[in-house]
């Protein structure tokens, strides 16, 4: 008998209810055209639980990271689109299709598994998709990348660079590629452990050889979720979260608990190795993605989303707090840090976004350089809700000018919500921020997903909706 899945985990229902299938359509239905300039693979990748996730406590205790990685491929050449949709065939999901259930609990948790399956990679590839040395690879912050082949999304294998990083070790979703080096710059933490306070920095080339490894210690455990970089430096910043097994253990506990009595850290370290790694801080908040990032004078400029508390409504906070609970914001800001300061306090950073907004994307042949453009998410301002559901209510695009300090925001439909955006500039040359911005959106109310294409010259107007006949699961 096949069971129902229930929908008993809210990031797993609604318009985000897994979608469970590979597919594969040609000649997309478009609304609009193509711009003809636009030739090329629109990858994304989404949360998409292929089993309900009930093995530990009846799934009391899932989170919307426990997720298996699904990949989507929108080819698009002269004005015409098609669709694939793989599962990353990691471990885990292999070992679970073949029980027909779930067999793991919660991640990084081996006692929360399955005795059969606590010494499988417990990694689900879930989280980013990234081209580097002419591989296509899935990430997933708590393992190390899958690759996949680019044109079948045949799962290839899960060591993509041998003897490089390791295979079984955690390694972030959002590494970050030099444009002017071809580098690949990543980190893993908690390689031993997820209550292990460690963290290393690799930089792989362009040909995915190591030629950068720096361990350092990082004053707690918990998420470090993105970096940015400059040319000598790498930005690491930290979420306010501690990790324990017994706090899972505990009625209502999870592995992870924000923390209100501890301030957010970021780790400088420079790619100079006779500089030391130095460690900042600012007060609690939760630093979630990074945008531009680069270097004037002394100092590291780097942006970044920054919500004022936990914005993950499943992990519960630390009893610290006192008082009443104040609202939460999510902005966009800008941080200056010289890496040489005597004080280790960072200033409080300039407001660039003040309204509820994420995954910042920017131009990224301009990473590591002062730039002008942001692209993000963000909330339509006359249809609010509330900021620390950030992750469930994005419903706009913006486009965010740090010459005018202007924000644009386009309404892609009522009812509608959007995904990460992506640039794709609309030649190699073009000036920074000139070309397109590519964004799958949830067309809730007609029950299905497009990819939206806005030509930058005009950011109101959708040039092209990309149609889906159903809906897929959401990131
Ligand atoms: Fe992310």
């Amino acid at each position: 008998m096949v069971r129902a899945l229930s929908t008993n985990y809210e990031d797993f229902a609604g318009a985000s209810r897994p979608f469970r299938a590979h597919a594969e359509l040609d000649d997309l239905e478009v609304e609009g055209e193509i711009p003809l300039e636009l030739c090329g693979t629109f990858y994304r990748v989404s949360h998409d639980p292929y089993y309900e996730r009930d093995y530990y406590e009846g799934g009391a205790k899932t989170t919307s990271f426990d997720a298996d990685g699904s990949i989507s491929a929108f080819r698009i050449e002269d004005g015409k689109a098609s669709f694939k949709q793989r599962y990353v065939l990691t471990e885990r999901f292999l070992a679970e299709r073949k029980a027909g259930r779930a067999m793991f609990g919660v991640m990084t948790s081996p006692f929360s598994h399955h005795p059969c399956v606590r010494s499988m990679e417990d990694n689900v590839a879930n989280t980013n998709i990234i081209v580097h040395a002419g591989k296509l690879l899935a990430l997933g912050e708590l393992g190390a990348p899958y690759e996949l082949d680019p044109n079948t999304m045949a799962t290839v294998g899960h060591n993509p660079f041998p003897g490089q990083i390791p295979v079984n070790g955690p390694y972030t979703a959002h590494p970050k590629v030099d444009p002017d080096t071809g580098e690949l710059v990543g980190f893993g933490y908690g390689l031993k452990g997820a209550e292990s306070n460690d963290c290393t920095v690799w930089i792989l080339d362009r040909n995915g050889k190591k030629t950068f490894e720096r361990p350092f210690e990082r004053v707690i455990t918990g998420f470090i979720h993105d970096c940015a970089i400059t040319r000598n430096y790498i930005v690491l910043q930290q979420m306010p979260f501690r990790t324990s097994f017994e706090q899972l253990k505990t009625k209502d506990g999870h592995l992870w608990t924000y923390d209100e009595g501890l301030p957010t850290y970021f780790y400088i370290v420079p790619r100079d190795m006779d500089k030391p790694v130095r460690t900042f801080h600012w007060k609690n908040s939760m630093p979630i993605h990074t945008g531009a990032c680069w270097e004037e004078g002394r100092n590291i400029i780097f942006d970044t989303t920054v919500a004022s508390s936990n914005t993950f409504p499943f992990l519960r906070k630390s009893s610290a707090s006192t008082g009443e609970p104040k609202p939460v914001t999510v902005n966009y800001v800008r941080f200056s840090i010289d890496p040489n300061a005597v004080s280790e306090e960072v200033a409080d950073p300039e407001i660039l976004v003040d309204l509820p907004c994420e995954f910042p994307r920017i131009d990224e042949r301009f990473l590591t350089k002062r730039s002008r453009y942001t692209f993000l998410d963000c909330f339509n301002p006359e249809s609010m809700v509330d900021p620390a559901l950030v992750f469930r209510g994005l419903n706009c695009l913006g486009r965010f000018d740090s010459e005018t300090r202007k924000l644009e925001i386009m309404s892609p439909g009522p009812g509608v919500l959007v995904q990460e955006p992506c640039f794709s500039p609309r030649y190699p040359e073009a000036p920074e921020g000139d070309g397109f911005l590519i964004t799958m959106i949830d067309n809730v109310p007609k029950l299905r997903n497009e990819v939206i294409i806005q030509d930058t010259k005009d950011f109101q107007n959708i040039v092209a909706r990309i149609v889906l006949p159903f809906r897929a699961s959401s990131p």
